[in-house]
């Protein structure tokens, strides 16, 4: 990777944002067998954002999270070069991406959206900083987006406790590679088990009658919870070693462990393995549930708006999830 580099990545700002009403763990039980004491004991959530009514998209709340990161460093939208929104859940199929980048007014932006579920803000950080460290560009906006609500069956109690509506930004800049914050990456993916967690397109049987051709639709969130928790806590900390082995870091030197928001037990179980304080967890998916590729960024803005992150710091980022795919960032802050 590293012989590739002919300039550094850093991170100059986040943003987020969220939708306004909050919906609690007793909010849920009178829809679906459940209870507060229920879902906080297995995920140690208590309260999500749901994105409600018409009159707000994905969009909005993307839009919002990018205006706040620019407004952070007075940077004007036209100097982004490149806008990538992480999401699964876009207003268009063929990308939303765009649609910020004419929003919040970066014209001089090319605009694409990257789809890897959970994963999607660690898979886009390391796409843009490849583009960082080739010179290709400068400015590059980052944008973790999910509002899963859209695609959860709300009569399903396996899956409608977990997921809440948020959207989350960064914007990296190029600069001289002693500076480089954006250290190493690893990143996987095993499609062998993708039906563990998934939002899959059903043909319709009956074809239509003149072309044979069967059209279908996107079914709910379907979701093997017992399998996806296992992988995680099996192939996240491997990730995270051979990160820090490929820096030559020990786990003493990590200040923080910022993994994507699914479940608190799990973010325990990986922390344990890797002999990881739990003080060193970056945790706020009490409030707001799995936000999706929302959710590693959100943490991260909400942690430096509370001053935890101090210039140098190390920060450990990993997201796992659907397809299924997982992968490390390790950053200096
Ligand atoms: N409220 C009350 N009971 C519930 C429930 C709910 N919301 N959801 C499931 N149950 C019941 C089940 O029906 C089952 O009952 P039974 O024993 O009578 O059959 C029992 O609780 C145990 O279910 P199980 O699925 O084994 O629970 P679990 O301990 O595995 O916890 C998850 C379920 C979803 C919390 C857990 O598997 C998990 O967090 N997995 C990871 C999911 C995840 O993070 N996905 C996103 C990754 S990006």
């Amino acid at each position: 990777m590293k012989s590739f580099m002919i300039q550094g990545a850093k991170i100059l700002a986040t943003g987020s944002a969220i939708p306004s009403s909050s919906t609690t763990n007793h909010d849920i039980s009178t829809i679906v067998q459940t209870s507060d004491e229920w879902i906080f004991t297995r995920t140690g959530i208590k309260e999500r954002r749901l994105l409600k009514g018409v009159d707000q998209s994905i969009i909005d709340l993307a839009v919002s999270a990018s205006k706040k990161a620019l407004d952070k460093i007075a940077m004007h939208p036209s100097q982004l070069d490149l806008v990538i929104l992480a999401t699964s859940s876009p207003d268009d199929l063929f990308g939303s991406a765009s649609k910020i980048q004419s929003k919040i007014g970066a014209s001089n932006a090319v605009a694409f959206d990257l789809t890897a579920a959970c994963s999607g803000f660690v898979l886009s950080l390391v796409t843009a900083s490849q583009f960082l460290y080739t010179g290709a560009y400068r400015n590059i906006l980052v944008v973790g987006a999910d509002t899963l609500s859209k695609w959860i069956d709300w009569s399903d109690r396996s899956t409608c406790i977990l997921f809440g509506d948020a959207a989350a930004a960064v914007i990296l800049q190029s600069c001289s590679i002693v500076d480089n914050s954006v250290l190493t990456f690893q990143l996987n993916s095993d499609g062998n088990y993708a039906n563990h967690l998934s939002i899959a397109y059903e043909t319709d049987i009956i074809p239509h009658p003149k072309l044979n051709l069967h059209q279908g639709y996107f079914k709910y969130i379907s979701m093997n919870g017992k399998e996806v928790y296992k992988f995680a806590v099996f192939q996240v900390p491997l990730s995270i070693l051979k990160c820090l082995n490929s820096l030559n870091m020990s786990i003493e030197e990590v200040d923080w462990l910022l993994l994507h928001q699914a479940n608190e037990r799990i973010l325990n179980a990986i922390a344990e393995k890797l002999s990881i304080s739990s003080k060193k967890i970056i945790s706020n998916l009490c409030k707001y549930g799995n936000t999706s590729a929302a959710s590693i960024p959100l943490a991260l803005d909400e942690a430096i708006k509370q001053n935890k992150i101090l210039s140098n710091d190390i920060i450990v980022i990993a997201g796992f999830g659907a397809g299924l795919t997982w992968g490390t960032v390790v950053l200096r802050w």
